[in-house]
């Protein structure tokens, strides 16, 4: 057991109690980001004259070294050790002797651990983002290839009216657009620096936290040493949109387990990307998108535990922290391993576009744009729904849908229908005339990939 604090201590800590305290076996996840902090807090105590230029070269030597080594599999992190930062300590004082026992100075393991786990999460938040990316690019590259793929359009997962198969993926184009903005946004709110904040009071000695901050490529420190070391808001900001990316990856497999089935057979989910039944040998599962369903549980489970421990805690550090680390490590795995499989799952995925476009024909899709086309014509709309209403009536106990009756019919429920009609409510005419900004219509669609298009083009990462 290597502890940095037994001065204090006449009695070893119990075996069980060094366990349930012990963090090294998911800290060390930060092992570079802890020998970076602590190289940028070495260089800042040297400009400030609190360490002597040879101290400081001793150190990052030093540190370096314990990175080299622990890279290429030579020094082993072990859990002898309470955390990743007495590992480290530990170690930096068995390699160059006294000036290692100079690099905690200035310093708390609350700051350092703040920091750790804020330069961790800032590099995960870019991945995110860069998965994120990925997505919406695969998203794009499919809605140009879509823009005349019809389908029907559903509420209450009842057909609806007709769209395109790029207007059904552009709304989640939309979804993916909004949780990379919003993973952004937090790392513009989070990138502060909250090393030098001490163990809550800030330190007596003449830190340069601005500089330390500039080293860390952070906007600049933190403003108030209690907050530093007791805010973990950025890491449920983190978990929440985590969570937010997982809902939207679940709706979208729901639909692709809904698509994938026997009855709709809209889309064939590639080979690689499902599996086997044990017992049944026709059987072709779409587990993946059950899965990246199912562990929407785990990363909503991470931000409700996250909230709750947080909810109590005075201030400022106190150990409840410390279990900030394995829900969000593994709310950051989760969240990047679903993004990653959805999108090669949803790039190899066939759409059956003649299953689509029939599959939109039936199930009066058209009864709107009928309604409209009598409307067109001076019916007041109420009527034309009441009209429309019979019509459909009509065709359920003939067993066919509108456009298939003949004129005569057509103009026995309503004189107004003419032959034009056919043309007003044929599937393409239906999908085409809807213009506005955001429908599925060409045209329209095209404006909005055009302009989705240059904001990734804008993206900077
Ligand atoms: N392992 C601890 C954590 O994750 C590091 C900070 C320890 N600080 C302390 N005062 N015991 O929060």
């Amino acid at each position: 057991m290597a502890q940095l604090w037994g001065g204090r201590f006449t009695k070893e800590t119990d075996k069980l109690v060094y366990q349930f305290n012990a963090s090294i076996s998911f800290d060390q996840r930060f092992f570079h980001q802890d020998i970076e902090g602590s190289i940028a807090h070495v260089v800042m105590l040297e400009k400030q004259g609190i360490l002597t230029e040879q101290e400081k070269d001793d150190i990052v030597k030093g540190l370096t070294g314990i990175r080299e080594d622990v890279d290429n599999g030579v020094l082993q992190i072990t859990e002898e050790y309470e955390d990743i930062h007495s590992f480290v300590e530990a170690n930096l004082i068995n390699r160059i002797g006294e000036a290692g026992k100079k690099l905690h100075t200035g310093r708390s393991r609350n700051d350092q651990v703040a920091l750790d786990m804020r330069l961790y999460t800032r590099q995960e938040i870019v991945h995110t983002e860069e998965l994120l990316k990925e997505l919406l690019n695969t998203l794009l590259a499919m809605m140009e290839e879509h823009i005349d793929t019809y389908m029907p359009g559903f509420t209450h997962l009842q057909k609806a009216q007709p769209v395109t198969l790029a207007h059904h993926l552009g709304a989640y184009f939309e979804m993916f657009k909004r949780d990379l903005l919003r993973m952004q946004d937090i790392y513009k709110r989070m990138n502060f620096c909250p090393l030098g904040a001490g163990a809550l009071a800030g330190t007596t000695y003449p830190l340069d936290r601005g500089y330390t901050a500039s080293l860390l490529g952070f906007e600049g420190p933190t403003l108030n040493s209690m907050d530093s070391v007791s805010d973990r808001d950025y890491l449920i900001e983190y978990l929440a949109v985590a969570a937010t990316i997982m809902m939207h990856l679940s709706r979208f497999s729901e639909e692709i387990i809904i698509w994938n089935s026997n009855e709709y057979r809209f889309v064939e989910i590639d080979d690689a990307y499902s599996t086997g039944s044990s017992i049944m040998p026709q059987k072709k599962n779409p587990d993946i998108a059950e899965l990246v369903r199912g562990k929407t549980g785990r990363v909503y489970g991470a931000l409700m535990s996250l909230l709750t421990t947080m909810k109590g805690i005075p201030l400022a550090y106190n150990k409840d922290m410390q279990e900030d680390k394995e829900l969000t490590f593994d709310a950051i795995d989760t969240v990047k391993g679903c993004l990653a499989l959805f999108e090669g799952m949803l790039k190899t995925m066939k759409f059956r576009k003649d299953v689509m476009a029939k599959s939109a024909m039936n199930g009066f899709t058209n009864a709107t744009d009928a309604a409209d086309y009598l409307v067109n014509r001076g019916v007041p709309f109420r009527d034309a729904h009441s009209i429309i209403g019979k019509l459909v009536l009509y065709c359920i106990d003939k067993g066919c849908s509108i456009d298939e009756l003949s004129l005569d019919e057509l103009k026995n429920i309503c004189p107004v229908f003419e032959q034009d009609v056919y043309d007003a409510i044929s599937l393409k005419t239906c999908v085409e005339k809807r213009l506005t900004v955001g429908a599925p219509g060409q045209e329209s669609m095209r404006k909005v990939i055009g302009l989705n298009k240059s904001f990734l083009g804008k993206l900077s990462i």
